[in-house]
């Protein structure tokens, strides 16, 4: 496994005391690099003589699940996309608003390539006309490594000038929201739209639109060209394959661990260092502020799509965040319900009034469970996206797992 070479105050002076003017960025695989260990062999083969459907078929055979968080099956997508006239596009989904995540800046200040090689190859596979990056702005190294390694992909003519078009984001969480992105980048205000029609048929200026997540698209590149097998060959609790973690709050070494899909929290903290000196397991996030909060008991559960559904939340993009006995729960699923509020796009009303009652409720010394429970309800049966509808889990895992707090 691997862990994040953070940027320390150290070396962000040393590079400031050297004159650097703007982000610091980090070494990177550069094309040359890239392909001088092998990379766009693949695409090169495929554009030559391919068949897309012999492509999909190792990439479902891979089991790899959409890593933005849904864990849709990758290789589907494909098919629907497809499945309805072109011209079609491709849309990766690099904002990355999920607060702890952090894996997909990972793969690209290190490997950028696998990405933009997943990238193409999806492309080619689905017949894009032309691929749009949506990458945040609080990336900025990213940012200039794509500035410099698209133009290299241009001058050696692997990819036509002009055909991946880089946007970037301005800090909204729902523009990562897949249609509010669709909207974002075609210049609109980012308010997700009602689904379906799903993006697949109707997406980006209302063509049939694949819309991947980053490290998807990294995995896509290495399955083609190291086979299924990389992931489809690992085994652990049951479950098949890898999943990175992003791992913050009370652990030894924060950073990003590639670890089997079927790890427990007790797995990643091991892999993390160990807690922090002077903590012990309280409390942790699996997935993101959408996930809500799950006991240290439940310390035995695989850490995976479809298997925290039972418990009322879900794995998502794997932002876990790990508390120790010196945090509250209930301080903790307040802000994480600040948030929603403060991000929420205001579009529908159980979302946007939702959370700002329910931001006031839990302000109270005792909660009042059951008026809380209906809001709960209401925002999850009645919100448009994913914001609105998730935005309950906190409060109820609060409520179920730490009513001594409430
Ligand atoms: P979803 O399950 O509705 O959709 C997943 C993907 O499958 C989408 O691309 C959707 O268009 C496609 N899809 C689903 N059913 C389809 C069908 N019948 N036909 C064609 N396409 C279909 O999930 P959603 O709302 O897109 O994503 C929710 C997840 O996003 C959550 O699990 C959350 O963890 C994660 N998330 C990740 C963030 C990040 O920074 N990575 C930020 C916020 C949320
Ligand atoms: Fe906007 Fe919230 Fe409604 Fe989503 S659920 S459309 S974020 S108001």
């Amino acid at each position: 496994h691997y862990h994040i070479d953070h940027a320390t105050p150290e070396k962000l002076q040393s590079a400031i005391d050297a004159g650097a003017t703007h982000a610091l960025i980090p070494a990177y695989q550069d094309l040359a690099s890239y392909q001088a260990e092998g990379g766009y062999a693949v695409l090169s083969d495929l554009r030559a003589s391919g068949d897309w459907e012999a492509v999909q078929e190792m990439v479902l055979s891979s089991g790899l699940r959409g890593l933005g968080g849904a864990g849709f099956p990758s290789g589907k997508k494909w098919g629907f996309v497809r499945a309805n006239a072109g011209p079609r596009y491709l849309a990766v989904n690099g904002d990355e608003g999920e607060p702890g995540t952090f894996k997909d800046r990972y793969y690209l200040e290190r490997t950028p390539h696998l990405m933009l090689e997943g990238m193409l190859i999806s492309a080619w596979a689905v017949e894009a006309e032309r691929c749009y990056i949506y990458m945040r702005d609080e990336y900025p190294a990213v940012l200039e490594i794509f500035r410099r390694e698209i133009a290299a992909l241009e001058g050696v003519g692997l990819v036509a000038p002009g055909y991946i078009e880089l946007r970037r984001g301005a800090g909204a969480y729902i523009c990562g929201e897949e249609s509010a992105m669709i909207e974002s980048i075609e210049g609109k205000r980012g308010l997700p739209r009602h689904r379906p029609p799903y993006v697949a048929q109707v997406g980006l200026f209302d063509r049939p639109t694949l819309v991947h997540n980053v490290e998807t698209l990294h995995w896509v590149a290495r399955v083609c060209r190291e086979g299924p097998e990389i992931l489809s060959a690992v085994k652990k609790n049951g479950r098949t394959g890898l999943r990175s973690y992003s791992v913050s709050g009370r652990v030894a070494t924060p950073g990003v661990y590639l670890l089997p899909a079927g790890s427990t929290i007790r797995d990643v903290i091991v892999a993390a260092g160990g807690m922090a000196e002077g903590h012990r397991l309280k409390a942790y996030q699996p997935g993101g502020p959408s996930s809500g909060l799950l006991p240290a008991s439940m310390d035995d559960v695989p850490l995976d799509f479809d298997t925290l559904q039972p418990h009322g939340t879900f794995i998502g993009s794997a932002a876990v965040v790990v508390l120790s006995d010196h945090e509250s729960a209930r301080d903790a699923a307040l802000n994480m319900l600040r948030f929603f509020e403060a991000e929420s796009c205001g579009q529908c009303t159980p979302c946007r009034a939702g959370c700002e009652k329910a931001v006031k409720l839990m302000q109270a010394d005792t909660w009042d469970q059951p008026l809380l429970e209906e809001l709960c309800m209401v925002m999850q049966d009645a919100s448009i996206c994913g914001l609105g509808q998730a935005a309950p889990n906190p409060i109820r895992l609060v409520m179920k797992h730490f009513a001594d707090e409430v």
